[in-house]
Protein backbone atom coordinates (compact mmCIF):
# COMPACT_ATOMS: atom_id res chain seq x y z
CA UNK A 1 0.00 0.00 0.00
CA UNK A 2 1.27 3.62 -0.91
CA UNK A 3 1.88 5.44 2.07
CA UNK A 4 1.81 9.35 2.50
CA UNK A 5 4.58 11.56 3.88
CA UNK A 6 3.58 14.51 5.48
CA UNK A 7 6.10 17.53 5.55
CA UNK A 8 6.05 21.31 5.57
CA UNK A 9 8.50 23.27 2.69
CA UNK A 10 9.93 24.69 5.79
CA UNK A 11 10.78 20.97 7.07
CA UNK A 12 12.47 20.51 3.80
CA UNK A 13 14.35 24.10 4.07
CA UNK A 14 15.50 23.08 7.55
CA UNK A 15 16.75 19.82 6.23
CA UNK A 16 18.57 21.45 2.65
CA UNK A 17 20.41 23.88 5.23
CA UNK A 18 21.45 21.15 7.95
CA UNK A 19 22.39 19.02 5.19
CA UNK A 20 24.51 21.57 3.43
CA UNK A 21 26.47 23.24 6.59
CA UNK A 22 26.69 19.65 8.63
CA UNK A 23 25.43 21.92 11.39
CA UNK A 24 22.16 22.10 13.28
CA UNK A 25 23.93 25.21 14.25
CA UNK A 26 25.68 26.97 11.34
CA UNK A 27 21.45 26.04 9.58
CA UNK A 28 19.89 27.96 12.79
CA UNK A 29 22.04 31.16 11.82
CA UNK A 30 21.21 31.09 8.06
CA UNK A 31 17.82 30.92 8.61
CA UNK A 32 17.32 33.01 11.35
CA UNK A 33 15.63 30.80 13.86
CA UNK A 34 16.77 29.29 17.05
CA UNK A 35 18.32 25.50 17.38
CA UNK A 36 15.80 24.02 18.90
CA UNK A 37 13.19 24.48 16.18
CA UNK A 38 16.06 22.62 13.50
CA UNK A 39 16.38 19.65 15.72
CA UNK A 40 12.44 19.82 16.20
CA UNK A 41 11.63 19.58 12.48
CA UNK A 42 14.48 17.11 11.69
CA UNK A 43 12.70 14.63 14.29
CA UNK A 44 9.56 15.28 12.50
CA UNK A 45 10.76 15.18 8.60
CA UNK A 46 12.38 11.92 10.09
CA UNK A 47 9.52 10.91 11.65
CA UNK A 48 7.55 11.59 8.40
CA UNK A 49 10.24 9.96 6.50
CA UNK A 50 9.99 6.93 8.72
CA UNK A 51 14.02 6.66 8.67
CA UNK A 52 16.80 8.68 10.04
CA UNK A 53 17.84 11.40 8.05
CA UNK A 54 21.26 11.83 9.95
CA UNK A 55 23.76 10.19 11.86
CA UNK A 56 26.08 11.57 14.68
CA UNK A 57 29.68 10.29 14.29
CA UNK A 58 31.89 11.79 17.76
CA UNK A 59 30.92 15.77 16.51
CA UNK A 60 30.26 15.67 13.65
CA UNK A 61 27.03 14.87 11.56
CA UNK A 62 26.18 12.98 8.48
CA UNK A 63 23.88 12.14 5.80
CA UNK A 64 22.13 8.73 5.78
CA UNK A 65 21.05 6.81 2.53
CA UNK A 66 17.83 8.28 3.24
CA UNK A 67 18.95 11.62 3.89
CA UNK A 68 21.21 11.74 0.75
CA UNK A 69 18.07 11.39 -1.26
CA UNK A 70 15.92 13.26 0.38
CA UNK A 71 18.88 16.13 -0.29
CA UNK A 72 18.83 15.24 -3.70
CA UNK A 73 14.97 15.26 -3.92
CA UNK A 74 15.33 18.25 -1.86
CA UNK A 75 17.47 20.22 -4.54
CA UNK A 76 14.94 19.11 -7.42
CA UNK A 77 12.29 20.39 -5.62
CA UNK A 78 13.77 23.97 -4.85
CA UNK A 79 14.38 24.28 -8.44
CA UNK A 80 11.43 23.00 -9.97
CA UNK A 81 9.86 25.65 -7.81
CA UNK A 82 11.99 28.61 -8.72
CA UNK A 83 11.38 27.60 -12.40
CA UNK A 84 7.54 27.95 -11.40
CA UNK A 85 7.96 31.05 -9.89
CA UNK A 86 9.50 32.88 -12.83
CA UNK A 87 7.55 31.46 -15.31
CA UNK A 88 4.40 32.97 -13.56
CA UNK A 89 6.29 36.09 -13.56
CA UNK A 90 7.40 35.76 -16.76
CA UNK A 91 3.74 35.78 -17.66
CA UNK A 92 3.20 38.71 -15.63
CA UNK A 93 5.57 40.32 -17.83
CA UNK A 94 8.03 41.05 -15.05
CA UNK A 95 11.34 39.19 -14.66
CA UNK A 96 12.14 38.82 -11.38
CA UNK A 97 13.28 36.29 -9.11
CA UNK A 98 16.67 35.22 -7.65
CA UNK A 99 19.85 34.44 -10.30
CA UNK A 100 22.29 31.80 -8.54
CA UNK A 101 25.64 32.21 -10.31
CA UNK A 102 29.08 30.29 -9.19
CA UNK A 103 32.07 31.79 -10.35
CA UNK A 104 36.06 30.63 -10.29
CA UNK A 105 37.60 32.65 -8.04
CA UNK A 106 39.41 34.85 -11.42
CA UNK A 107 36.11 35.25 -12.95
CA UNK A 108 35.26 38.15 -10.33
CA UNK A 109 37.24 40.62 -12.15
CA UNK A 110 34.90 41.10 -14.46
CA UNK A 111 31.60 39.55 -13.33
CA UNK A 112 30.75 41.46 -10.98
CA UNK A 113 31.02 44.45 -13.15
CA UNK A 114 28.45 43.14 -15.82
CA UNK A 115 26.44 42.46 -13.18
CA UNK A 116 26.23 46.21 -11.96
CA UNK A 117 24.58 47.41 -15.21
CA UNK A 118 22.46 43.31 -15.73
CA UNK A 119 20.95 44.33 -12.51
CA UNK A 120 19.90 48.22 -12.99
CA UNK A 121 18.70 47.06 -16.03
CA UNK A 122 16.22 44.34 -14.51
CA UNK A 123 15.30 45.71 -11.22
CA UNK A 124 13.49 42.78 -10.57
CA UNK A 125 16.16 40.13 -10.21
CA UNK A 126 18.43 39.73 -7.29
CA UNK A 127 21.36 38.43 -7.61
CA UNK A 128 23.20 35.19 -5.05
CA UNK A 129 27.22 35.45 -6.57
CA UNK A 130 29.21 32.27 -5.05
CA UNK A 131 32.94 33.27 -5.95
CA UNK A 132 34.74 29.70 -4.49
CA UNK A 133 37.47 27.62 -6.37
CA UNK A 134 37.14 25.34 -9.17
CA UNK A 135 36.54 22.66 -7.11
CA UNK A 136 33.90 23.84 -4.95
CA UNK A 137 32.19 25.41 -8.55
CA UNK A 138 32.57 21.57 -9.60
CA UNK A 139 30.60 20.32 -6.53
CA UNK A 140 27.83 22.78 -6.66
CA UNK A 141 27.71 21.90 -10.21
CA UNK A 142 27.19 18.64 -9.70
CA UNK A 143 24.49 18.87 -7.21
CA UNK A 144 22.55 21.71 -9.71
CA UNK A 145 22.96 24.30 -6.43
CA UNK A 146 23.11 26.92 -9.32
CA UNK A 147 21.83 28.81 -12.33
CA UNK A 148 24.57 29.44 -14.04
CA UNK A 149 28.57 28.79 -13.41
CA UNK A 150 31.79 30.80 -15.13
CA UNK A 151 34.82 28.51 -15.17
CA UNK A 152 37.76 28.69 -17.75
CA UNK A 153 38.04 25.22 -17.88
CA UNK A 154 34.68 23.18 -17.55
CA UNK A 155 35.14 19.49 -16.08
CA UNK A 156 35.21 16.78 -18.02
CA UNK A 157 33.60 13.93 -16.52
CA UNK A 158 30.32 15.61 -15.64
CA UNK A 159 27.70 15.91 -18.69
CA UNK A 160 27.26 19.72 -19.05
CA UNK A 161 26.46 22.35 -21.70
CA UNK A 162 29.19 25.26 -22.15
CA UNK A 163 29.52 27.89 -24.07
CA UNK A 164 32.23 30.05 -24.40
CA UNK A 165 31.61 33.86 -24.31
CA UNK A 166 34.60 35.78 -23.54
CA UNK A 167 38.96 35.40 -24.21
CA UNK A 168 40.48 34.50 -21.23
CA UNK A 169 44.11 35.16 -21.72
CA UNK A 170 46.86 33.57 -20.03
CA UNK A 171 50.43 36.02 -19.05
CA UNK A 172 53.81 35.54 -17.41
CA UNK A 173 54.39 38.11 -14.74
CA UNK A 174 57.17 39.14 -13.54
CA UNK A 175 58.71 41.41 -10.72
CA UNK A 176 59.39 44.80 -12.31
CA UNK A 177 62.51 44.79 -12.20
CA UNK A 178 63.23 41.39 -13.38
CA UNK A 179 66.17 40.87 -15.78
CA UNK A 180 63.52 39.75 -18.81
CA UNK A 181 61.11 42.55 -18.10
CA UNK A 182 61.12 45.13 -21.06
CA UNK A 183 63.09 42.38 -23.01
CA UNK A 184 61.24 41.24 -26.55
CA UNK A 185 60.37 37.60 -27.83
CA UNK A 186 61.72 35.75 -25.35
CA UNK A 187 62.76 31.98 -25.46
CA UNK A 188 60.27 29.92 -23.75
CA UNK A 189 62.48 27.95 -22.53
CA UNK A 190 64.36 30.31 -20.76
CA UNK A 191 61.25 29.49 -17.98
CA UNK A 192 62.05 26.86 -17.29
CA UNK A 193 65.15 28.54 -15.31
CA UNK A 194 62.83 30.47 -13.32
CA UNK A 195 61.06 29.96 -9.94
CA UNK A 196 57.18 29.87 -10.08
CA UNK A 197 54.69 30.97 -7.86
CA UNK A 198 51.58 28.66 -9.33
CA UNK A 199 47.72 29.15 -8.07
CA UNK A 200 46.58 25.66 -6.57
CA UNK A 201 45.95 22.29 -7.97
CA UNK A 202 42.83 21.96 -9.27
CA UNK A 203 42.54 25.91 -10.50
CA UNK A 204 42.02 27.02 -14.37
CA UNK A 205 44.45 29.02 -14.44
CA UNK A 206 46.83 25.95 -13.21
CA UNK A 207 45.60 22.86 -15.36
CA UNK A 208 45.94 25.28 -18.61
CA UNK A 209 49.66 26.79 -17.84
CA UNK A 210 50.69 22.90 -16.93
CA UNK A 211 49.13 21.81 -20.19
CA UNK A 212 50.65 24.38 -21.94
CA UNK A 213 54.18 24.14 -20.55
CA UNK A 214 53.84 20.07 -20.90
CA UNK A 215 53.18 20.61 -24.79
CA UNK A 216 56.89 22.18 -24.90
CA UNK A 217 58.29 19.83 -22.49
CA UNK A 218 58.76 22.37 -20.01
CA UNK A 219 58.38 21.19 -16.27
CA UNK A 220 58.13 24.14 -14.08
CA UNK A 221 59.61 24.44 -10.99
CA UNK A 222 57.18 25.10 -8.48
CA UNK A 223 58.43 27.39 -5.50
CA UNK A 224 54.97 28.32 -3.65
CA UNK A 225 51.48 27.59 -4.56
CA UNK A 226 48.55 30.07 -3.42
CA UNK A 227 45.11 29.79 -3.09
CA UNK A 228 44.06 33.27 -4.70
CA UNK A 229 45.58 35.86 -8.27
CA UNK A 230 46.18 38.58 -5.22
CA UNK A 231 48.44 36.25 -3.15
CA UNK A 232 50.22 35.32 -6.32
CA UNK A 233 50.51 39.24 -7.79
CA UNK A 234 51.45 39.91 -4.57
CA UNK A 235 54.23 37.46 -3.86
CA UNK A 236 55.88 38.22 -7.32
CA UNK A 237 56.20 41.48 -6.84
CA UNK A 238 57.81 40.59 -3.64
CA UNK A 239 60.47 39.29 -6.14
CA UNK A 240 59.78 35.61 -5.28
CA UNK A 241 59.18 34.31 -8.79
CA UNK A 242 57.28 34.65 -11.48
CA UNK A 243 53.87 33.89 -12.21
CA UNK A 244 50.86 32.81 -15.39
CA UNK A 245 47.96 34.49 -14.68
CA UNK A 246 44.89 35.40 -16.49
CA UNK A 247 45.26 38.96 -18.40
CA UNK A 248 41.97 39.73 -16.27
CA UNK A 249 43.64 39.32 -12.84
CA UNK A 250 45.82 42.69 -14.29
CA UNK A 251 42.57 44.67 -14.27
CA UNK A 252 41.91 47.47 -12.19
CA UNK A 253 45.31 46.94 -10.42
CA UNK A 254 46.94 49.05 -7.88
CA UNK A 255 49.77 47.32 -8.61
CA UNK A 256 51.12 47.36 -11.47
CA UNK A 257 54.61 49.26 -11.28
CA UNK A 258 55.77 46.27 -9.34
CA UNK A 259 54.69 43.97 -11.80
CA UNK A 260 55.86 43.33 -15.47
CA UNK A 261 54.14 40.96 -18.24
CA UNK A 262 56.88 39.36 -20.04
CA UNK A 263 57.08 39.00 -23.47
CA UNK A 264 57.50 35.31 -23.96
CA UNK A 265 56.97 33.46 -27.31
CA UNK A 266 53.78 31.18 -27.23
CA UNK A 267 52.16 33.67 -24.77
CA UNK A 268 49.33 34.43 -24.09
CA UNK A 269 47.92 31.20 -24.08
CA UNK A 270 44.64 31.53 -26.04
CA UNK A 271 41.35 30.31 -24.23
CA UNK A 272 37.94 31.23 -23.43
CA UNK A 273 35.45 31.74 -20.35
CA UNK A 274 32.56 29.54 -20.51
CA UNK A 275 28.75 29.74 -19.29
CA UNK A 276 28.41 26.36 -18.26
CA UNK A 277 25.06 24.38 -16.64
CA UNK A 278 24.38 20.73 -16.22
CA UNK A 279 23.71 19.23 -19.44
CA UNK A 280 19.65 18.94 -20.03
CA UNK A 281 18.89 22.05 -17.23
CA UNK A 282 15.93 23.91 -18.47
CA UNK A 283 17.52 27.65 -17.70
CA UNK A 284 14.91 29.70 -15.67
CA UNK A 285 13.80 32.98 -17.72
CA UNK A 286 15.86 34.86 -15.24
CA UNK A 287 18.95 33.04 -16.22
CA UNK A 288 18.75 32.52 -19.86
CA UNK A 289 18.13 36.56 -19.24
CA UNK A 290 21.57 36.76 -18.10
CA UNK A 291 23.03 34.34 -20.21
CA UNK A 292 21.82 36.32 -23.14
CA UNK A 293 22.73 39.54 -21.41
CA UNK A 294 26.28 38.22 -20.95
CA UNK A 295 26.90 37.20 -24.35
CA UNK A 296 25.90 40.56 -25.62
CA UNK A 297 28.00 42.70 -23.19
CA UNK A 298 31.10 40.36 -23.30
CA UNK A 299 32.28 42.79 -25.83
CA UNK A 300 32.89 45.72 -23.31
CA UNK A 301 35.10 43.09 -21.64
CA UNK A 302 36.67 42.37 -24.44
CA UNK A 303 37.74 45.65 -25.72
CA UNK A 304 39.51 46.09 -22.16
CA UNK A 305 41.41 43.18 -22.65
CA UNK A 306 43.42 44.06 -25.83
CA UNK A 307 44.55 47.23 -23.71
CA UNK A 308 47.80 45.72 -22.15
CA UNK A 309 47.75 46.71 -18.16
CA UNK A 310 48.96 50.19 -18.35
CA UNK A 311 51.71 50.82 -15.34
CA UNK A 312 52.89 47.09 -16.84
CA UNK A 313 53.85 48.63 -19.60
CA UNK A 314 55.17 51.62 -18.56
CA UNK A 315 57.66 49.51 -16.04
CA UNK A 316 59.35 47.15 -19.25
CA UNK A 317 59.62 50.66 -20.70
CA UNK A 318 61.71 52.17 -18.09
CA UNK A 319 63.69 49.30 -18.38
CA UNK A 320 64.39 49.68 -22.05
CA UNK A 321 65.18 53.06 -21.97
CA UNK A 322 68.21 53.89 -19.34
CA UNK A 323 67.49 56.56 -17.14
CA UNK A 324 70.24 59.69 -18.17
CA UNK A 325 73.18 59.08 -15.51
CA UNK A 326 74.24 61.62 -12.71
CA UNK A 327 70.53 61.89 -11.51
P1 LIG B 1 40.84 29.73 -11.67
O1 LIG B 1 40.15 29.74 -13.08
O2 LIG B 1 40.45 30.97 -10.92
O3 LIG B 1 40.30 28.45 -11.10
O4 LIG B 1 42.32 29.63 -11.90
C1 LIG B 1 40.44 30.67 -14.00
C2 LIG B 1 40.61 30.09 -15.37
O5 LIG B 1 40.22 28.93 -15.65
O6 LIG B 1 41.18 30.83 -16.16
Amino acid sequence: MKTTVHFTWNQLRIFDAVARLSSHTRAAAELHVVQPTISAQIKLLSTAVGMSLFEQIGKKIYLTPAGRELHATCAEMFDCWSRFEMKTADIKGVKTGTLHVAIVTTAKYFIPRLLGPFCRLHPGIDVALEVVNRDQVIERLAANRDDLYIMGVPPDNLPTERHPFLENPLVVIAPGEHPLAGKRRIDLNKLAHEQFIAREPGSGTRIASEKFLASHRIKPRIRMQLGNNEAVKWTVAAGLGIAIVSRHALMMEPMHDRLAVLDVKGFPIRRSWYVVYPAGKKLSVVAKTFFEYLQQEASTIQEELSVPPLRARRAAATRRSPRPSGR
